[in-house]
């Protein structure tokens, strides 16, 4: 077989083999993340785990996944609004706002010490990609220096059950918190 034809059949393969997006109606998969509780002497502090079922179990609650704390767009609009709203999303009824990126818990905790998002969303790490590929969000954003990581997207979650999926691959038109309020 030449290459030509071996390379179409190897994107053919990974076509039909990849995992698409999560869709509404889907539960979340069981997954393990880990998390950092807020330190007040600057510390690192030792991240835990903390499963999909614990923190979304009963709760309606808005899942929000980043390419990447600290990028500009992440830090200086996607969260940030989304803090901004927590008393808005709340009066109408959302009861947990979580994050998740493609990081490690020691930075994903030092974002929400920056952002002052302790108390308001809650920082679910997932340093090595296994939760964005088990619900089909990988993104290879190697060319822009980040390697693979997750979309940008937000879901609307009723007992982790998913009820709205909003992904962006430009902009915020549908993963913002406007977004979500729109869905309430
Ligand atoms: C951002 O600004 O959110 C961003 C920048 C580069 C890559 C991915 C995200």
């Amino acid at each position: 077989m030449g290459l030509n034809n071996f390379s179409k059949l190897l994107k053919l393969a990974n076509r039909k083999y990849s995992n698409s997006m999560i869709t509404v109606g889907a539960h979340l998969p069981e997954f393990e993340f880990k998390t950092v509780k807020q330190e007040t002497d600057g510390a690192c502090s030792a991240p835990y785990p903390i499963k999909t079922s614990e923190v979304f179990k009963g709760k309606r609650a808005v899942l929000v996944s980043i390419p990447g704390a600290f990028t500009p767009v992440c830090s200086s609009r996607h969260i940030p609004e989304f803090i901004e709203k927590f008393g808005e999303l709340k009066k109408k009824g959302v009861e947990l706002i979580a994050c998740t990126a493609v990081n490690d818990a020691f930075v994903m905790g030092a974002w929400s010490e920056k952002l002052n998002a302790f108390g308001k969303v809650l920082m679910l790490a997932d340093g090595a990609g296994k939760f964005a590929k088990a619900i089909g969000a990988e993104e290879d954003l190697t060319e822009k220096g980040l390697g693979m990581r997750g979309k940008r997207f937000a879901l609307l979650l009723d007992d982790g059950v998913v009820k709205y999926v909003g992904v962006d691959d430009t902009g915020l038109d549908k993963s913002s918190a406007e977004a979500i309020l729109k869905q309430l």
